[in-house]
């Protein structure tokens, strides 16, 4: 949606009811994942935005489902680009690292935000867009579900990520691990992941990549300051630690850069995807399936099927999927291995995970 109209007719009309309970379930969802700051910026909102401004009256008329659209990330997205810039110094004062402040003080600080026309302008381009996010951590879901691959077929891997962003994910094995106590990948990386892990350790086997490359409806170039900066925005600030192994990660996709497609992933699998002789072809991807149309879920499927039944224990495919796909259990995503190596593919749930990959139960 285009922002509202710059010219001022004030009434002090606040959020409609629909579109406050959304920032508020946003910053129970906040809290409940380690983000207070985010979470009260959120609840500021509620009381802070009303028809004076044009992210205001954008808010107010918002045509959609402010929770399927992302609008609370794309608000924050937005507040965290004008203090990451130092463009709204009395807002910057109250983040991290100030210690977490009250809705009050916040609410008055946005509420100048809103009052400046430059910036009401800036933010509001914010709530034009969805927010896109690449959450390195999960790679620390995802190595473990390599290393089981590896562990099994003993071959060299050829990488394919579906909704891959900006592609850092596409270089977890540069990435340093302690997965439940056995170390993997590179000590030495400024990327160093620890997911809080319960259950048996993962299969002790090197994962060696000979080529990766991946999908994205929306890629990020990180090459560009600009998307790179977008791409940082929309880390939680209260997370630093986040925010660092971002900036790392981006480093380390700038110097070794993967090649990444701007396709739909149900068209790139069937143009790239195919068991190549000693080397298993492994198709992964989390938290983007559920963003695919049901078309593209159907047809990566009915192809990997096809592919699979070509696949030999020389010839390997494998689709790894760390994806929020138990209704039982939606907050907890599922680490998921389809194996075909000749014959009937092997299923197996490998674990549960945070979203972010904070932590993980490792099930087998
Ligand atoms: C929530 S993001 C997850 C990104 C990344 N996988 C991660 O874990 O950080 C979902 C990604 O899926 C991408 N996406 C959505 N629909 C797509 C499609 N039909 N084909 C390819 N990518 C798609 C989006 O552009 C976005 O980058």
């Amino acid at each position: 949606m285009a922002c509202a109209s710059p010219s001022r007719r004030k009434t002090d009309l606040a959020l409609p009811p629909a579109i406050a309970a959304a920032f508020a379930r946003q910053a129970d969802f906040c809290r409940l994942f380690g983000a207070p700051l985010t979470a009260a910026v959120c609840d500021a909102a509620i009381i802070a935005v009303d028809d004076g401004s044009t992210v205001g009256r954008t808010l107010i008329a918002w045509p959609g489902d402010a929770m399927a659209d992302a609008l609370m990330m794309r608000f924050t997205g937005g507040c965290n680009t004008l203090v990451r810039a130092g463009r709204a110094p009395a807002l910057a004062a109250l983040y991290p690292p100030a210690t977490t402040p009250g809705v009050a003080d916040l609410a008055a600080a946005l509420r100048d935000v809103l009052a400046d026309p430059g910036l009401d302008a800036a933010l509001c381009g914010w709530l034009a867009g969805p927010p896109q996010t690449n959450e390195v951590a999960r790679s620390g879901v995802l190595m473990p579900g390599m290393m089981a691959i590896a562990a099994i077929t003993g071959l060299p891997l050829r990488l394919f990520e579906l909704g891959c962003s900006a592609g850092l994910n596409l270089n977890l094995d540069r990435f340093g691990y302690d997965l439940g106590g056995v170390c993997a990948g590179d000590p030495a990386a400024a990327v160093q992941l620890r997911p809080a892990w319960t259950g048996p350790p993962p299969p002790l086997a090197a994962v060696r990549v000979i080529a990766r490359r991946g999908a994205d409806i929306s890629p990020l170039a990180i090459a560009d300051p600009a998307v790179a900066e977008r791409l940082l925005a929309y880390v939680w600030p209260d997370q630093p630690e986040r925010v660092a192994r971002a900036e790392a990660a981006i480093a380390i996709g700038r110097a070794f850069p993967p090649v990444i497609d701007l396709a739909d992933a149900g068209d790139w699998v069937e143009q790239h995807v195919a068991p190549v002789a000693a080397s298993t072809s492994v198709v992964f991807h989390s938290i983007a399936f559920q963003y695919f149309p049901a078309a593209t879920k159907a047809r990566i499927a009915a192809h990997l099927a096809a592919m699979g039944a070509a696949a030999t224990p020389d010839a390997p495919l494998a689709w790894l999927r760390y994806e929020m796909d138990d209704p039982a259990l939606p907050q907890l995503p599922t680490l998921r291995l389809t194996l075909w190596r000749g014959g009937d593919p092997v299923e197996t749930l490998l674990a549960r995970a945070h979203p972010h990959g904070a932590n993980l139960e490792w099930l087998v």
